[in-house]
This record gives C-alpha cells, structure tokens and sequence, in this order.
C-alpha cells in the first residue's frame, strides 16, 4: 500500500475543533507543520474520510524566506480517502506549513468523532467522543494518517458550557463564551495520530495519585453510580505503578484519564493518557458484579495501560506488526493482573481462554500469521483476530518469556523502550533488544512461530528407552497441512535425557529410563501433543485420576484430545473416555475444559436429538460431587477459583435438568423478584436463564421490561443471556424485531443479541433468517467498523449441519470479495465443513459411547 508518509512528514498539528451535537457538524481548522520529501511536485496529498476541506493556504519555510504558494484547486478522493492541494509552483522538498479550513460529520456509526446517548433521571443526553484506530482520525481533521507519521498535537475543543471536556493531555486552559467552552490542551509528545482522542460530556469521576505523581481519574456519566468506579480507580492507580516498575521506564504523561462509553465499538481502547472504555469493561458495581466481571476489569484495564508503553511511546511502523501492540499487550494483562491480584491464579485463564481460543482457530485452513501483510485499508481491521494477534501472539511472547528467562526478557524490554521512545520498530528492533540481553537468537526461535500459519501437533512414540519425537502442522482438515512446515518446538519435558528444542522433523533418541515421558509441560508451547503409543496415553490419564498432574497438564491433556478427535487423529469418544478419569475434578479451570468437552459433545445433538437425553444424564453424574461440596451459598472464606466453579457447576445443572438445581433455580427467579439482593453475582445469570427457559411465569416479559429500566451494565448482561435462551418463537421474534431500534438495543450490542440467539438451537432459524433479511442494514451500520467481520465468523460458529452449510455458502460466498470479509468467509466456510465431516464421522462411535441406537 502507498505511504503518504513517504511524500509528507507532520511534526505539529494546531487543530481546532467544534463538533457540534445541534447540527451534528464539525467545523474545525488545522495548521500543520512538516517536512516535504521525495521529488518535487505540485501537489501535496494528505488523508481525509467524509471531510470537505473549504479553504487551504500551503507555506514554504525557507531558511531565509517565508513564502506562500497558491492553492489553484483542492481535490476530494473517495477511494482513496484523500484531499490533494494543488499547485501552480513546484512544491521542493523542504519545511512547510499547511492550513486547512474543512467541515465534518459527528459519525452515526461508533468511530471517527461520533455521539452516544443515554438517558439518566428520565431526560435524554449526549457524550461526544473519538475512536481513531485504526484508521478514522482521517475522519475528523485532515493529516497523515498512518502510524510512523509521528507528530505532536495541540488541540484546541469547543464544546458546550457547564460540560467536562478531556483530551490526552492536561488542560492549559479553559474559557466560556456565549454557551460554549474552549479548551485549549498541553501539547502532546510526539505521538501516532490513531491516538488522539477527546470527549466531552456530562461525566462525573473519582480521582487518585500514583506513587510516582501521576493524577489518575477514572470516568462514566452519571447514569451510572459513583461506586462502581472504585475498583477501576484503584487497578489503574496501581496498574501504573506496576508498569513503572516492570518496563523501568516511567509513565511518560502527567495524567492518566479512564473513561466508559455507553456506546463503545470494540472493549477498550488504549488513546494517550484518555483509555476509553465500554461500560462493561470499566465499571465494577460492588452489588452486581460478578467474579468473573472483576476479572475483566482488571485485564483490560491492564491490557490498555501496558499500551501506554507498548503502542503509544514506542509504536509499529505499520499496521503488519500490530502483533507489536496486541500480542504484547495480550500477554502483559496477565503479567500485570497476577502481580495485583496474585490470589486470582489468572495464568490458568491465559491457557483456558487465550491459549485454547488460538489453538482452535489456528487449526483452521486460511487462517492468517500473526504477522500478516495489509494490502487494503479494509484489511486492518480484520486483522485484529482476537484469536490470533491477540491470543496466538501472547502465547508466542509467553512461550519466549519462558524460553529466555524473566529478568533477560525484562531488561531487553527496558533497551527497547530507552532506544526507541517516541519513534517506531518493527519486530526485529524488539528481537535484536531481547537477543542482547539474553545472549540466545531471538529471531530465530520467534520468526517462524510468527510469520507461519498454523502449528505442530508433535507425536511422542516411545518404547522402553527409545523415544521418537515428530512434528506435523496440525490441521482440522488433515488433508490441507503442510508437509514441509516445521517450527522449532520448546519440548518442555520432564526428562533430562529430551533436549530443550526440537528443531528438525525428527528426533530419535534413547532415554536413562523406561519412565513415561511427558512434553509441554505447563502448557506453555503453541502446540498441542499427540503419545501413539497407548500404553503411555493411558498412564498419563492415570495421572489425572490419581491427581498428579498440575492444572494446566490436566486441562490440556482433555483439550489436546479433544482437537485430535474433531481432526480425526482419533475417535471423540476417546475424548469422552477421558472425561470419565477427571471425575474428581475440583478446579476450576479445569472444569472450564470439562465444560468445553460437553460443549462439543452437545454438537451431536443438532445431528441426531436422541443423544440429548445421554449427554444431560452424563453432566448430572459429572457435577454431583462439586454440587455436593459448593452447593449455591458462597462458603466462608472460600477462594475465587470456587466462587467461578459454582456457577460453571449449577450451569451445567441447569442445562442437564437436575432436578433440585432446576428447582431452585427456578424459586429463587421468584425470590429475586421481591429481593434484588438475594441471588449471588454469579449465578444471576444462570437463574435468569432458568427461568425464560422454562417459561417461569412472566420471566421474559419481566426481564424485558427490566432491560428498558436498568442502566446496570451486570444486569443488562445476564439479561441479554437470558433472554436470548427462549424457546417461544413469538418472543423470539420480538426480541430480532428490536435489533434495529437503538432506543431498546446499543449499536455496540447487536452483534451480541444476534449470536446468542444463533447460538441457543431454539432461535437459530429465526435468528439465520433475520440476518440474511436485514444485510443491508448490518452493511450500512457496521460495514466501517471493527464488528463488521464478526457477523460471518459468529455464524460460522453456530451452525453443525450440511443444510446450514448449504445455506451459508449461498449467501456469503458471493461477498468474498469485500476484503474486510473475505478471510472470515473463507475460514467460515471451512470450518463448517470441518464440522459437518466430524460429526458424520465421530456421530457412530459416539452414540456406541452412549450406548445409544441410531
Ligand atoms: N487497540 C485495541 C482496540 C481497537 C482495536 C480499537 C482495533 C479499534 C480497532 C485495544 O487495545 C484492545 O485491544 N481492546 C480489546 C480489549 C482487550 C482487553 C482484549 C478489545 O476491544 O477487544
Ligand atoms: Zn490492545
């Protein structure tokens, strides 16, 4: 893709701005300074989307002179986002400055400068807030929009009088006129323009000091109570103290500003010194939220302060490094949340919910590197796959973190960062830092693992003393994996006798001991771990029912197998097997896996319903013994990993109708109805599910009508899981119907009611429907928005059978030309047909598992 960095280099934008919620308009005048390189021409090209620019003077600064060039015609490009200012003289290369008068939009759609309302105490209002990655600033001012035009910004913001008005940085100063409030902000470092950012509004915070002077508040307008910003306040209070520590590079701003959105595209986004949040990802009432809430309070409050170092004072050159900024900082929401919260045991999680997540897509043929090419602006934004820049990537940084060692990884960080600050790198500055100060080839051990689809499966055969290790990329689809492709595989194994890597295909060796070995241990490696040799299988899930293996070996152990059965390495029956030796299970993420396993095993039954009956009479054997030990009430002193545990056991209870958990459930919906108070966090979810399902009274119509009262983001939550569970189709229609009125569902929530109710087998065909019906609409609506790729990769994952197959590849393939969809059409299509194949093939061994006749 052409660079305009490569014809104009802004070091400074004056820009004023007046977005105006009236008339919905900007107005705004920017002055940038900067240098011209290349060749010589008539013409300067900066970026804009849906800008007019009116008016434009372009200045030369000579080292003698100061000379103005006329601008004899201004030009607007669509397609390529572009305002071009031509010129009657030739532009030399050389210092200029550029001042632009344009017009703008407060966008409808959740990016640029855009508005969300709310309603509080019966009267409606607006906050104006920005979202410039990847991509918008273009929206909102004209200017090099792309991440190595570093520059810094001094803003000046019109907004109305009696409004709190924020911006990266702190105020300089502050003046009323005639209703309106202008700002004038400190001038920023030099800093990438998706970074910017200001809102303003009717907010309210709540304020604290880090150790090292930096003033912290975080945000949310009054709709919400000034006690659900407490917990935030102090993770993002500490979290900068933490990071100071950690990197050994102070936060660089004096402020450090959290603000929740009540419109809010993706979860949270990491802006200079201004991190703007959805509401669910900031806020932490202490009378609704759950354990698992907190937990995503803290990581993604986490997640974008460690951005603060990695992404917006040292930054990737181009968008085909994003891993630098989300893989990073993937893998520091768990460094950071165990430091602050070590009793939480959140590694567990990274393997459950990252590291599983990224095994499973990364299975898929068509699935991108984590490193990847961006040919088309509409490319960047699907190339934040939450499951591989993100998870994958994580994974590979924990897998190097392990590999060179903490303290070596620690102080090539502290290089990097003191090397490169206000500048920007691609991959190999950050391995050349690592390398120096572990002495090993970073490069050589990462960049396969980064720029290669996929990973190994690694087949472990041994016999007596002698041990074969062998490599394969692992597919779902057998058929389609490289034959050639090889990694280099930390082995992590108990045994001395196994080296540390293995580097090649093959490996044959001969061990000290007849003793089983075991590989990945801890789960750390992106691969997964295939023992051929049964006797050796079988002694290692002796491990797990003797309990002698560690957390993570226990749950990888199921999920390994369980990825080798959908591929059709083996049976899923063998998976189901295995499941029998974790009947004494206790943990919690563990469980999670277990979960997982019925999960899939659940999939059978949109094939063939007799195997419902089975399944739910296997789940009430499974939980009996945790039920026993947790029951519902939260046990004096008890540790959080049990509180998750609870509701993951009364879930499955619910699911499976065991009789005195469905009972209960059930009573306690009509309990919660005189006393708010009276179900745990955790479980209201589960028991408002309960209720809709099993049409409890006036369950639906009463959670409806709650959702239209609450502005409690826990509650809106549980009710949107609820509700989408109903069996009714009346109801079911009801809720589609309100998907397009944005006074009963967010924008931001769309995409989550309608992949629930793909997801519930109840709401499926309605829910398929709808979609194909209201594209236009999904188009128009999320077609410029991170979401947009969602809608085909969400349905993909919902659906089990050749006619839902059928039906999808009618109606997507004819899209996949749109480059913002093609590569989750693409895999959509291919992992439908993955699971129509397992299921015809694993459904005979299944149902003999069940002892079911088909
Ligand atoms: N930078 C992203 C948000 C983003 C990405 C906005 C692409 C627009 C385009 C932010 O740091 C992020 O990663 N947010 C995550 C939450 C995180 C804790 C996993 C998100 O929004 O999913
Ligand atoms: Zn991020």
């Amino acid at each position: 893709m052409k660079r305009l960095f490569e014809g104009f280099q802004p070091q400074n934008y004056k820009l004023e701005l007046n977005p105006d919620t009236d008339t919905m308009k900007i107005s705004g005048t920017v002055t940038i300074s900067g240098q011209k390189v290349g060749r010589p021409s008539q013409r300067l090209t900066l970026h804009q989307h849906g800008l007019k620019v009116t008016e434009a003077t372009i200045t030369r600064h000579d080292k003698k002179l100061t000379q103005t060039k006329a601008v004899t015609r201004i030009s607007h490009h669509k397609s390529f986002d572009e305002v071009r200012l031509h010129t009657e003289d030739q532009l030399f290369p050389g210092q200029y400055s550029i001042t632009l008068h344009f017009e703008g939009k407060i966008q409808d759609s959740m990016h640029g400068i855009y508005a969300s309302t709310y309603e509080f105490e019966g009267k409606k209002s607006k906050i104006v807030s920005t979202q410039f990655e990847s991509h918008h600033a273009r929206e909102a001012f004209p200017c090099v929009d792309e991440p190595e035009a570093k520059a810094t910004f001094d803003l000046t913001l019109v907004s109305p009088e009696g409004e709190t008005a924020i911006s990266n940085m702190p105020h300089k100063s502050q003046s009323d006129a005639n209703g309106k409030r202008t700002t004038v902000f400190e001038t920023t470092p030099k800093m990438s323009t998706y970074l910017l950012a200001f809102i303003y509004g009717d907010l309210h915070c709540k304020e604290a000091k880090t150790t090292g002077g930096v003033d912290v508040r975080v945000w949310a307008t009054k709709a919400q109570k000034p006690e659900t910003l407490d917990f935030a306040l102090d993770v993002a209070k500490r979290g900068i103290e933490f990071f100071d520590e950690y990197y050994g590079v102070p936060y660089p701003l004096a402020k450090c500003d959290h603000v929740a959105i009540p419109d809010f595209s993706s979860g949270a986004m990491e802006n200079w010194g201004l991190i703007t949040y959805r509401e669910r990802c900031l806020l932490v009432d202490p009378a609704t939220t759950s354990q698992s809430g907190r937990e995503i309070v803290a990581t993604v409050v986490l997640h974008e302060l460690s951005h603060q170092w990695f992404g917006n004072l040292v930054t990737m050159r181009w968008w085909d490094d994003l891993w630098l900024n989300e893989s990073f900082a993937n893998v520091m929401e768990y460094v950071a949340t165990n430091a602050l919260f070590p009793e939480w045991e959140i590694w567990n999680t990274f393997i459950t919910t990252e590291g599983l997540g990224a095994l499973r897509r990364d299975a898929i043929a068509g699935v991108q590197a984590v490193k990847t090419e961006v040919r088309h602006p509409d490319e960047i934004s699907t190339l934040f796959d939450p499951s591989i820049v993100y998870a994958k990537g994580g994974r590979l940084l924990n897998m190097l973190m392990n590999y060179v060692g903490q303290d070596d990884f620690r102080k090539g960080l502290k290089t990097y960062f003191t090397k490169h600050k206000y500048k920007n790198t691609q991959g190999k500055d950050l391995w050349a830092a690592i390398s120096e100060a572990s002495g090993k080839d970073v490069a050589a051990f990462m960049d396969p693992w980064l720029t290669r689809s996929g990973y190994p499966v690694v087949e472990v055969k041994q016999e007596g003393k002698d041990l074969c290790l062998h490599q394969h990329h692992f597919l779902m689809d057998t058929q389609k994996a490289d034959p050639e492709r090889i990694w280099p595989v930390p082995l992590l194994s108990d045994s001395a006798d196994v080296p540390a890597l293995l580097q090649e295909k093959k490996l044959e060796t001969t061990l000290s001991s007849t003793d089983f070995v075991r590989i990945n241990q801890g789960a750390i490696g992106h691969y997964i771990v295939r023992y051929a040799n049964e006797a050796h299988a079988s002694s290692i899930a002796k491990l797990v029912s003797d309990q002698k293996l560690g957390i993570a070996d226990r749950l990888m152990l199921l999920s390994d197998s369980a990825s080798l059965g959908q591929a059709g390495v083996q049976s899923f029956a063998e998976s189901l097997k295995l499941l029998e030796h974790y009947s004494k299970e206790s943990s919690d993420p563990v469980w999670d896996i277990m979960a997982m396993i019925i999960g899939i095993a659940r999939r059978f039954v949109d094939v063939e319903p007799k195997l419902e009956a089975p399944i739910k009479a296997l789940i009430r054997d499974l939980i009996e013994e945790q039920y026993q030990r947790l029951g519902w009430d939260e046990l004096a002193g008890e540790n959080s990993q049990d509180t998750k545990l609870r509701a993951t056991i009364i879930a499955l209870g619910v699911y499976s109708e065991h009789k005195e958990i469905l009972d209960r459930a059930l009573t306690l919906f009509e309990t919660y109805k005189q006393d708010q108070q009276s179900i745990h966090s955790e479980l209201r979810g589960i028991v408002f599910t309960a209720a809709v399902r099993h049409n409890k009274s006036d369950a639906f119509a009463y959670l409806l009508d709650l959702d239209g009262q609450t502005n409690n983001v826990d509650l809106k939550q549980d009710i949107m899981g609820a509700l989408t569970a109903v069996r009714d189709a009346g109801h079911i229609t009801t809720l589609l119907a309100r998907l397009k009125d944005s006074d009963q569902v967010r924008q931001q929530d769309v995409d989550h009611w309608l992949v629930y109710l793909l997801r519930s087998r109840y709401g499926r065909d309605q829910a398929w429907d709808w979609l194909r019906d209201n594209w236009g609409w999904i188009e128009e609506t999320f077609g410029s928005d991170k979401s947009y790729d969602y809608f085909p990769r969400y349905a993909a994952s919902a659906f089990s059978t050749q006619k839902l197959l059928d039906e999808y590849k009618a109606f997507f393939e004819p899209m996949k030309d749109q480059p913002a969809l093609t590569r989750n059409i693409v895999m959509g299509i291919e992992e439908l047909e993955n699971r129509v194949a397992w299921l015809e093939r694993d459904l005979a061994p299944v149902a003999k598992y069940f002892k079911t006749s088909l």
